[in-house]
């Protein structure tokens, strides 16, 4: 194991505590900063803490997110330091790179041209489908204009099948998007406008859906709720898994189970891939210290807190969590999952964390 042994809560001698962000409803909330985000960081990085940034937002690359939030802050971070809800996706270019696949999330070209510069080569967007098969949604009044600037007609429907539908951020129109992904999942093989003989076959596993070379449906972000600049927190891709279920079930009879990966917090998935980017920032701060705890300090119990609650590590770290009170857990409440400490905001989380350690040290607990 390259990390430490952690007994009795107690940390080795030459270790750190670090720490691993959540973005939305700790730093911001919708374009607004949270007060005491910048003084958090500039804090962290004049002691030359290692910590990073674990958020299930997404859309840009990570270079582009990383430079938007430094820009905000007024300081310097690395691209680094930052997993988005997509980047584990980058752990799928080896099997889709060269395969034809969906993308969806967001407007314009900004997905198609994100996948790309991921490495996956051959990249549809709900708009190319359009283009080629403009009845396939009915109800297109209010996004045509779109479709019809970003849509491209590749002529390629009838002979390419559709081997992944990946997410990467919010769907813009989501009823084209759930007729589209419904459509795709009860196809032959992956070709739009074709439909399984295999569908409803009870001899087979799950009744014969998703049975048949259907594409691989890849979510990046469970929460189903987030945190923006109005009073209540919005709707996020979790709530297009879940009406996604339920039209599935409606489709299939209810004898179909949606079949389909999710990425993005709590995923372990991603506690994994951000606890590797973790360990090599906290290396290439300081080679000769280890992290002893690592801190996710959140805003969401179901996400940021129960992510990290349940997360086993694999370098040897302990994590603990600590949940904020500038997003969307309603002060006062009793959370869905109870995190080891709650704090008004970042900066006292992080305070909180850093007097632990200096009492732990007076104590010679550590
Ligand atoms: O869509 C983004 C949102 O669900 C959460 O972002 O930074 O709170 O993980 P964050
Ligand atoms: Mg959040």
């Amino acid at each position: 194991m390259p990390g430490l042994h952690i007994a009795n809560g107690a940390e080795p001698k030459n270790s750190q505590p670090a720490f691993v962000f959540d973005i939305d409803g700790v730093f911001i909330r919708g374009e607004k900063l949270i007060p005491g985000a910048r003084e958090t960081i500039q804090l962290l990085q004049s002691r030359n803490s290692p910590f990073i940034f674990l958020t299930n937002g997404g859309g840009h690359t990570e270079q582009k997110r990383v430079e938007k939030l430094s820009q905000r802050l007024g300081l310097t971070l690395d691209a680094k330091q930052f997993v988005q809800s997509h980047t584990p996706y980058h752990d799928l270019v080896s099997e889709y790179g060269n395969k034809t696949v969906l993308v969806l999330g967001a407007h314009g070209d900004q997905i198609r041209d994100l996948a790309h510069k991921y490495g996956f080569k051959k990249v549809l967007t709900s708009s190319d489908i359009v283009a080629e098969r403009p009845l396939i949604h009915p109800f297109r009044e209010m996004t045509k204009a779109h479709h019809e600037k970003y849509g491209r007609n590749n002529n390629i429907l009838d002979t390419t099948p559709i081997s992944a539908i990946m997410f990467w951020s919010s769907s813009r129109d989501l009823g084209l998007d759930l007729q589209i992904i419904t459509d795709l999942l009860l196809s032959a093989g992956g070709y739009i406008g074709t439909k399984s003989p295999k569908n409803g076959d009870p001899s087979l596993p799950n009744h014969g859906y998703q049975q048949d070379n259907q594409p691989r449906l890849f979510f990046c972000n469970p929460d189903f709720l987030w945190s923006t600049e109005y009073h209540e927190p919005r709707f996020a891709q979790g709530a297009a898994i879940a009406a996604l279920k339920g039209i599935f079930h409606e489709m299939t009879g209810g004898k179909g189970e949606l079949l389909y990966t999710s990425i993005g917090k709590p995923t372990e998935t991603t506690y994994v891939y951000a606890e590797k980017v973790l360990r090599e920032y906290g290396r290439k701060l300081d080679p000769a210290r280890e992290i002893g705890t690592v801190y996710m300090i959140g805003d969401n119990p179901r996400s940021d807190i129960v992510g990290a609650k349940s997360f086993r590590s694999r370098c040897g770290y302990k994590w603990m969590s600590v949940l904020v009170e500038t997003g969307v857990y309603v002060p006062g409440s009793v959370p869905a999952h109870q995190p080891d400490h709650t704090a008004a905001d970042v900066k006292q989380a992080v305070e909180w964390v850093l007097r632990k350690g200096k009492e732990k040290r007076i104590n010679g607990a550590e």
